[in-house]
């Protein structure tokens, strides 16, 4: 037998085994399709905020006070689940009452599909290394988003922090 062809033999079989409950997990950054769903529902509805190389606004003096975070490698993303940044998307930013805060993120709940969402989500984490997709996996699902903060400067903060 070559030398080669266990591990690929092994690689195979944890393919078809791994698969079938993977399948429940909508964010896939393998599934070249939802990538590229992603890319497209990203760069018409997000980009203008979000830089349409995820590295935030081309112009910042544009926002108020809270600008659109860059979603990149450099940004924060893994310090949040997939499942927290669906609600970010679909909800939208809002106040602790539950009303859309003005002049912040719009909510996209009428515009996009789950699954558009879901692509988008795949389209950011698609950009980001290895290590940071194992480090959002790490991170507990349950974790808070920061959005309902007074301090809204550790958003801007790319490196070095943890909350
Ligand atoms: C009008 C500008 C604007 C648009 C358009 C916009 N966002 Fe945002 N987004 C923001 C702001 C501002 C925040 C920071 C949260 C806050 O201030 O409430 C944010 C936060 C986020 C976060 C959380 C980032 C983190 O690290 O916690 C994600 C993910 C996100 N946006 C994705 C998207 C996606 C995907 C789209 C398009 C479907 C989109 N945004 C469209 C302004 C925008």
């Amino acid at each position: 037998m070559h030398r080669n062809f266990v591990p690929v033999l092994l690689v195979l079989t944890f393919g078809l085994i791994a698969s079938p409950s993977f399948a429940n997990h909508p964010v896939n950054i393998s599934d070249q399709a939802q990538v590229k769903l992603g890319k497209k529902i990203y760069q018409e509805n997000c980009a203008t905020c979000h830089g349409v190389n995820l590295q935030g606004p081309e112009n910042p003096e544009d926002f108020g006070k809270r600008k659109p975070p860059r979603l990149d490698a450099k940004g924060h993303g893994s310090h949040h689940s997939d499942q927290v940044h669906f609600k970010q998307i679909e909800l939208g930013s809002r106040d602790k009452s539950g009303k859309l805060i003005d002049g912040r993120m719009p909510s996209f709940h009428d515009v996009l599909k789950d699954n558009e969402i879901w692509a988008a989500i795949s389209y950011i984490k698609s950009h980001w290394p290895k290590n940071m997709r194992m480090k959002q996996i790490q991170m507990s699902p349950g974790h808070r988003h920061g959005q309902d903060r007074k301090d809204s400067s550790h958003h801007m903060k790319s490196k070095g922090h943890m909350h």
